[in-house]
């Protein structure tokens, strides 16, 4: 059998948010940032197992947190790493052999709509390699020295901001990280790496849902959405 795997980079400080506990477990409208992440991913059909990396100072009150869901049979926990990258490839390493699809979802990015994980689900299982959500960018974009003088205003009619989850072949995404550290460069996110082994990514349509919490201020926005979803009787 052909397995599906969410992995659930959950281990940064997210120092952006203020002082505080590490940003997955700090709580939006009383819930852990983390539990919505997971619940979404473990509640999508297309997702049979999901392995969180958590902070390495965390794993123990992560792995409690998460054995307390009703969806914990399909969890699992490690130890995440200094940077993004590094908490993916342990994620990676835990992963059952039968395993032939893995998604990559930001724990930073708690509301993403299941509709949006399973839509990525079936592009890489339709044939596409590498598969990244995408939306519109809407703001006009200008390049800056250090000084902060504009250099160029970029054409933005191409340029998409890119969301996760990101969806990959296994054995693809195995080899980006067995091939490429950080002397490579910062990779931000997965498909990077990708990219840089001279593989096509496909961008589908994001979902504006699928927001990232990194400012207080996005803690807010994501209070709205689940006030309107809570009142219009979908769990989250
Ligand atoms: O810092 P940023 O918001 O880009 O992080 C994106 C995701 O990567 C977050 O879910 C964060 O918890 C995770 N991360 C991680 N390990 C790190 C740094 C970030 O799992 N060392």
């Amino acid at each position: 059998m052909n397995r599906t795997a969410a992995l659930v980079p959950a281990a940064g400080r997210g120092e952006r948010l203020g002082p505080g506990e590490p940003k997955a477990l700090r709580e939006i409208a009383g819930v852990p940032i983390l539990i919505y992440a997971v619940s979404a991913l473990a509640s999508a059909r297309s997702i049979d197992l999901v392995v969180v990396a958590a902070p390495q100072s965390d794993v123990e009150s992560v792995t409690a947190l998460l054995s307390q869901q009703s969806f914990s049979d399909k969890v699992s926990v490690v130890a995440g790493g200094d940077t993004r990258q590094e908490s993916v490839a342990r994620a990676l390493i835990a992963l059952p052999t039968d395993v032939d699809v893995v998604l990559v979802h930001d724990a930073a990015r708690p509301l993403v709509p299941i509709e949006l994980i399973s839509a990525v689900v079936g592009s890489v299982r339709a044939g596409n390699p590498a598969v990244v959500p995408g939306l519109c960018v809407t703001d006009t974009i200008k390049e800056v020295n250090e000084h902060g003088d504009v250099l160029a205003t970029i054409d933005r009619d191409p340029l998409r901001a890119i969301q996760t989850p990101q969806g990959f072949d296994r054995e693809l995404l195995q080899r980006a990280h067995a091939e490429l550290d950080e002397s490579q460069g910062i990779f931000t996110d997965d498909a990077g790496l990708i990219e840089e082994m001279g593989v096509p990514v496909k961008v589908i349509e994001g979902h504006v849902e699928a927001m990232k919490i990194t400012r207080p201020f996005d803690l807010a926005i994501a209070e709205t959405i689940i006030a309107k979803r809570r009142a219009s009787g979908v769990i989250t």
